[in-house]
C-alpha cells in the first residue's frame, strides 16, 4: 500500500478513507480513464520509467484523490499530498519537491490556485526534474540548481479551463472525469454497505443512488446516514423503509436536491422571472458565495438539466420549474 507522507485536512472524515478502493481494478466507473491509466502504468513500469504526469478534472467528490492514491499504489511510490493555496513560496514547493523519492505520487489538489512564481518552480521540475532556487538575498543571491527524484505530479483542479496554457501542456496525461451513472453508484453504496457490514439488496442501492447527484462522495455519505437509521432501529439492512425515513429526515427529495438548491432554483423563479440571471447577483440573493454556488451545487444543477447556461446567464429549464411544482406556460 502506498504510505501517506503528509496529510492535510481531508474533505471527508477519516473513517470514510478505508473506504476507498486501494486498486485500479476495484475502482468503480471512469472505464475510459480506467482503461488509459492502465495501460500507461504498465507501460511505463515495463520500461522501467517514471509514469507521466497527470491532471484529472471535474467536479468535486467524482474520486480524485482516490484516483490518485491508487496511482501512487499501482506504481509502488508514496503519495505526497498537499493543495495550491497551501503552497505560498517557491521555497515551500523546493522543500517537497527536494524531499520525494524516486517513482512518488505528488498530489496538488485545487492546481488551478497555485502562485504564478510557485507554478514557474513546477515546470522545470516536470519537464527535467530540475529546480532553480534562489539562496540567499540582496546583491549576494545567486541561483542554484538543484535535482529531483523522478515522480509523478497528479494534478487536481475542479476548473480546468482556469490552468495556464504551460501548466497544462506538460501533463503527459489530462483526464476530464465524469458524473457516474445511477448503476455504477449503486454498485459503490452496495460495496461501501459491505465494508460497513450492513445488507442492501439491488433495488435499494439503486433508490439511493438516484438521490447521489452523479457523485460517489453523495452516495457513501447517505449510505453512511441511512445506516444510521438502521442502526438505531436495531436493523442491519438497509430497506425501503428505512430509506425513505433517511431521505425525509435529511430533507432530500426523488431528484436528490436539498434545501438549497430548491432555493437556488426558486430564486431564479421568482426573483428573476426564470432568467437569465448573473452568477454573482444569483449568489447575493440566495445569501452564499459565487464560488460556492459555481462549485458544489451548479455542476449538478446543470448536468441533471434543471438549468442551463446561456451567454447572458443562469436560467431555468422546464424540468427546474417542474421541481418547484410550477409550468412555463
Ligand atoms: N468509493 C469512492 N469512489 C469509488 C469508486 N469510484 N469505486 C469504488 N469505490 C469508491
Amino acid at each position: 500500500m502506498a504510505r501517506l507522507l503528509s496529510s492535510e485536512p481531508q474533505k471527508e472524515d477519516d473513517s470514510l478513507v478505508s473506504l476507498r478502493p486501494s486498486k485500479l481494478d476495484d475502482y468503480i466507473g471512469q472505464e475510459k480513464i480506467k482503461s488509459r491509466l492502465e495501460v500507461a502504468i504498465k507501460a511505463s513500469s515495463m520500461r522501467g520509467e517514471v509514469l507521466d504526469h497527470i491532471l484529472l478534472a471535474g467536479p468535486a467528490g467524482l474520486g480524485k484523490t482516490t484516483l490518485a492514491m491508487i496511482i501512487a499504489n499501482e506504481v509502488g511510490g508514496n503519495l505526497r499530498m498537499t493543495s495550491g493555496p497551501v503552497i505560498e513560496r517557491q521555497g515551500d514547493l523546493a522543500a517537497i519537491l527536494t524531499s520525494l523519492n524516486s517513482k512518488d505520487v505528488l498530489f496538488i489538489d485545487e492546481i488551478h490556485r497555485l502562485p504564478h512564481p510557485v507554478e514557474e518552480v513546477l515546470y522545470s521540475a516536470m519537464e527535467d526534474f530540475q529546480i532553480d532556487v534562489i539562496v540567499g538575498k540582496g546583491p549576494g543571491a545567486r541561483s542554484v540548481r538543484l535535482s529531483v527524484s523522478p515522480f509523478t505530479l497528479v494534478g487536481a483542479t475542479t476548473r480546468s479551463g482556469l490552468l495556464t496554457a504551460p501548466l497544462r501542456n506538460r501533463f503527459g496525461m489530462i483526464f476530464e472525469m465524469d458524473f457516474y451513472t445511477v448503476e455504477e453508484l449503486a454498485r459503490i453504496g452496495k460495496r461501501t454497505a459491505q465494508l460497513l457490514g450492513v445488507k442492501i439488496d439491488d433495488k435499494s442501492a439503486i433508490e439511493i443512488a438516484k438521490r447521489a447527484r452523479g457523485t460517489p462522495r453523495v452516495m457513501n455519505r447517505f449510505v453512511k446516514r441511512i445506516r444510521d437509521f438502521a442502526t438505531v432501529k436495531g436493523k442491519d439492512v438497509l430497506d425501503k423503509e428505512i430509506i425513505e425515513e433517511a431521505f425525509v429526515s435529511m430533507q432530500i427529495d426523488k431528484n436528490g436536491l436539498d434545501e438549497m438548491d430548491i432555493k437556488i432554483l426558486s430564486k431564479i423563479a421568482h426573483d428573476y422571472k426564470g432568467g437569465p440571471v448573473g452568477l454573482n447577483a444569483l449568489a447575493a440573493s440566495v445569501g452564499i458565495e459565487a464560488e460556492t454556488i459555481n462549485e458544489v451545487y451548479e455542476p449538478f444543477l446543470l448536468q441533471g438539466g434543471f438549468i442551463a447556461r446561456t451567454s447572458r446567464g443562469r436560467v431555468l429549464t422546464q424540468k427546474g420549474y417542474s421541481v418547484l411544482g410550477e409550468s412555463l406556460i
